[in-house]
Formats: structure tokens, sequence, C-alpha cells
């Protein structure tokens, strides 16, 4: 029997907000949308296939049937358009590029950026994701067993750390201390929702998070625009001698179809916006995924032994030995996906789910709700991987799971956060066994993306010394 095969003796139930019997009212949904929006989901949200919540400004449609969701991210989705908040509070100063990009612009940006991601080319980078794990591991080995570590807050740092050495894999250069820093002042900056943009407030009226910090932003961009111009320099001098990574590739990549390359502000709004996409959405998945198989004494073990007899040997070939420990990292982002809901704009009428939209109605997809509906899953509140082995996955809709959203603007670095997620989460778990400290309470928080409120303090314990674990990483 493999470890995939294991009975599973109990299930467990992680922490979730209890939707309300009612929808709230008009002051309490608002107050809960301020604290925090997970909270604001009644019994109906996961029992229906469509809501519609009819305010003075706003007609908005709650969406969670898979065939309503495949017509509004597929089939037409020519008819909706990526709402003007979510692009400002997403892509807030990454205006020139993938996320925030619309019509022949995203296309245009699509089409070359799409081979960057292509698999082949993600498991090229995965050398720099070992490197970041190496440390990471170096450095938890000697705080092993007395310090708390907030989980949350160190797993943030890593998947910072992955981007970096996989799109600047020749380094940061001299400033490197101080560009890190500006990088943490941005990032955080930028993924605040200012009151403004929930009021819809347009983008040349400054926010004043982004005021505060505006001198560490201009830093920050002037400083990648360096980094880019040398790179650019060095590849025109000796094109033969190109370090292979993600700048590299961004400056070489041509549309297929005229061969037109991307402006310098393009290839810049672009490495902002991967580090801007994909490195909390990552850290949150992967900070799930630590916390949940703690809680599960059963899924731990699969997953302990799955990883000791596949960490270490070649890359190739790794991630397809790696099955349970890539189920976990499903499951964690079917019960915490780190986008918890996307939307849309109607820009004409259409009927989904036998419910009328109006040419300007907010049509809201929240994965966070869909992968608990009663009506899609078993026991939507377990946490069950096995949902996601062998022939189960195939049975899961394509459209009732999509942490990573779906049709033409499918997130593009999934393959790269699949790849990642589970690379880490397998060297995590053999080298350490990580245990909640006792009395924390987890509890999720929707803060742009989903992740436990106050982090995830943790107690990391060595299951093997630490030259040992050197010679497991193969880089
Ligand atoms: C677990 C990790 C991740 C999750 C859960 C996630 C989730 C998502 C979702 C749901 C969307 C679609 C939004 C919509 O339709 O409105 C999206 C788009 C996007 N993601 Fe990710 N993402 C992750 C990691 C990454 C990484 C690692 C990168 C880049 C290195 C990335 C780059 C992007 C970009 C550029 C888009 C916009 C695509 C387009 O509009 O064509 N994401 N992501």
């Amino acid at each position: 029997m493999t470890s995939a095969h294991l009975p599973i003796a109990r299930t467990y139930q992680p922490p979730a907000p209890l939707p309300s019997p009612k929808r709230l009212g008009l002051v309490a949904l608002l107050r809960t949308l301020i604290r925090n929006p997970v909270e604001c989901w009644a019994e109906e949200h996961f029992q229906k296939a469509c809501v519609t919540v009819r305010l003075p400004l706003l007609h908005a449609v709650l969406v969670h049937e898979p065939k309503a969701i495949r017509r509004v991210l597929l089939e037409n989705a020519g008819n909706y358009t990526k709402d003007a908040v979510q692009r400002r509070v997403l892509s807030a100063g990454l205006s020139e590029g993938l996320l925030s990009a619309e019509g022949s612009r995203w296309q245009m940006q699509r089409r070359t950026l799409a081979p960057m991601f292509a698999p082949g080319a993600v498991l090229n980078l995965a050398p720099g994701v070992l490197k970041a794990i190496a440390a990471l591991c170096d450095r938890w080995h000697r705080h092993c067993g007395d310090r708390v570590l907030d989980v949350a807050a160190e797993m943030t740092r890593l998947t910072l750390e992955v981007l970096e050495r996989t799109i600047f894999s020749d380094g940061l250069g001299r400033d490197v201390d101080e560009i890190r820093r500006a990088m943490g002042i941005y990032f955080n900056a930028i993924g605040r929702i200012s009151p403004l943009d929930l009021l819809g407030v347009p983008d040349f009226v400054p926010r004043i998070g982004h005021l505060r910090v505006r001198s560490t932003l201009r830093f920050f961009e002037s400083a990648i625009d360096c980094i880019i111009a040398a790179r650019q320099q060095r590849l025109d001098e000796r094109p033969n001698d190109r370090p292979e990574d993600i700048l590299t590739l961004l400056l070489k990549a041509h549309d297929p179809d005229t061969s037109v390359r991307m402006t310098a502000a393009e290839v810049r709004s672009n490495i902002l916006t991967f580090i801007a996409a994909g490195h909390e959405t990552t850290a949150n998945a992967l900070t799930w995924s630590l916390f949940l198989i703690s809680q599960s004494p059963e899924w731990r073990s699969r997953v302990e032994a799955e990883a000791d007899s596949a960490i270490g040997g070649p890359i190739n070939g790794m991630l397809d030995r790696l099955v349970v420990t890539r189920a976990v990292v499903e499951e964690a982002l079917r019960l915490y996906p780190p986008i918890a809901a996307i939307s849309r704009v109607a820009t004409n009428s259409d009927e989904l789910a036998g419910e009328r939209i109006r040419r300007g109605s907010l049509v809201v997809i929240a994965p966070y709700v869909l992968h608990r509906h009663r009506l899609l899953w078993n026991c939507p509140e377990d946490f069950d991987p096995a949902r996601f082995l062998g022939n189960a996955r195939k049975e899961i809709d394509r459209f009732a799971y999509m942490p990573f959203g779906a049709g033409p603007r499918i997130c593009i670095g999934s393959t790269f956060a699949m790849q990642e997620a589970t690379l880490v989460l397998a060297t995590i778990v053999h080298h350490f066994r990580l245990e909640l400290v006792p009395g924390h309470a987890v509890w999720p928080l929707l803060r742009v993306t989903l992740r436990p409120a106050g982090g995830l303090p943790m107690i990391a314990k060595s299951r093997r010394s630490r030259e040992r674990m050197h010679g497991a990483f193969g880089v």
C-alpha cells in the first residue's frame, strides 16, 4: 500500500466563520466588510446557485453555479470586464502590467508572457526555489525547538526571496539591503485598500498610504529600472552569457503573432506585478497547508513519508512523486483560497442561472463560498486532501474549484505557484515538524488575501541533523 492509499482515521474541521442564518443588514454588512469580509456570508450563499443584492447604487449578483461561472469567465468572457475597484486594489502602481491591462494591450502581453510560465520553463526556475528553501531551513535550524516562529511572516519572506532569485538570479546589486527594505514597504503600501478605493475615487486623487511612502516607492521603482538597464546592456554586449531567469525572458520576449517586444515600462510593471500577485498568495497557500497538517496527524504522517522518500532525488520527476503533498496544497487552496473573491462588471445584459443580469451589474464569484458550497461538495467543512487524489480529482467540476480563477484571465503563475508550494511544503516537512503554539486560536482574516489573523506562531522541531540537511538540496 503506498502512502497515497493509507486509510485516514478521522477528519478535522478547520476554523471558519459560521454563516449567519439570515443576510446581514446594510450597516452590519458594511461594518463586516471593513473588519473582515470573510465573515459576511449567510447560509443562503452556501446553498443557492445565485444570490442578488440590491443596494441604492449597486446591483450585484453572487454566482456560485459552475455553468454560470463558465459563462462569465469563459463562454461570454467578452461581456464581463474586471471592475475598477478590483483593478485598483490589486494593481495600484502596476498599471502597465498584465493584471490590470485590458483589451488588445492585455492580449498582446498575455501572448508574450505565456511561454515564460509554461511547465518546461517553470521547471527551469526550480533551482532558484530550492536555494531559497535551503536558506530558510538553515535559518530555522539555528532556532529549532526553542524560539516561536511566525510561520506566516516566514512564508512571506520565503516567497519574496524565491521571486528575487528567479527574477534577478544574479542578485539585486550593491544596494541589496536598501532595495529589499524598499520592496517590503512598496508591496505593503500598494496592497492596502484605501477607503477612497471603495468609494470609487479616481486614481489621480493620491492615497494617503502612498503619499507617506512616496520617496520609497520612487527609490524602489528607479532601482528596478537600473537593474533592467544593466541587464539589457549585458544581453547586448554578451548575448551568449546570459542568466537564465525571468528578467532575461522578459527582455527577450516578443509577441509570437507580431514579433513586437514589450516596452521598458511594461517590463518593469510586469516584474512588479509578478512580485505583487505572486508572493502573498503563495505564502498564504503554504501557511495554511502547514497549519492544516499540524492539526491532522494522519495527513502529516503521509506527507512526511512521501517527502522523506522524494527529497534529495533528482528534481526531474520529483513533483510527480509528491502527489499527497500536492493534494494537501490543493485542499488548503480549497478551504482558504488566497484570492477569496473575484468580480466582473457586465458590459451588456445577460442571463446567469435564471437570473437577469443588467448592463453595469457587478458579478461576484467567491472561491471561498464556491469551495464550501453545499450543492457541490461532500462534507465541505472537512479537511480531506483525498478529494484531490486519483479518480476523485477527475470528478471535480473545473468551474467548482478555481483558486487560480478560470478562462482567458486565469492566473498566469499557477504552475509556478503549485511547483513552488509543493517543493517548499515537502522540504519543510522533510526537515522539521511544526507545532502550533498551545492556546493560539487560528482565524481567517481577509486583507486583500486570506491569511491567519495575527500570524501563525509555531515551534519547529528538527527531524534530521543540519549536516544531512545540506546534502538534500542538490544546489
Ligand atoms: C497560490 C498562489 C496564487 C493564487 C491563489 C493566485 C490567484 C490568482 C487569481 C484568482 C487570478 C485571477 C483574478 C481574476 O480573474 O480576476 C490571478 C491572476 C494573475 N496572477 Fe495569480 N495567483 C497565485 C500566484 C501567482 C504567481 C506566483 C504569479 C506570478 C509569478 C501570479 C501572477 C498573476 C497574474 C500576472 C495574473 C493576471 C493574469 C491576467 O489577467 O491575464 N500569480 N491569480
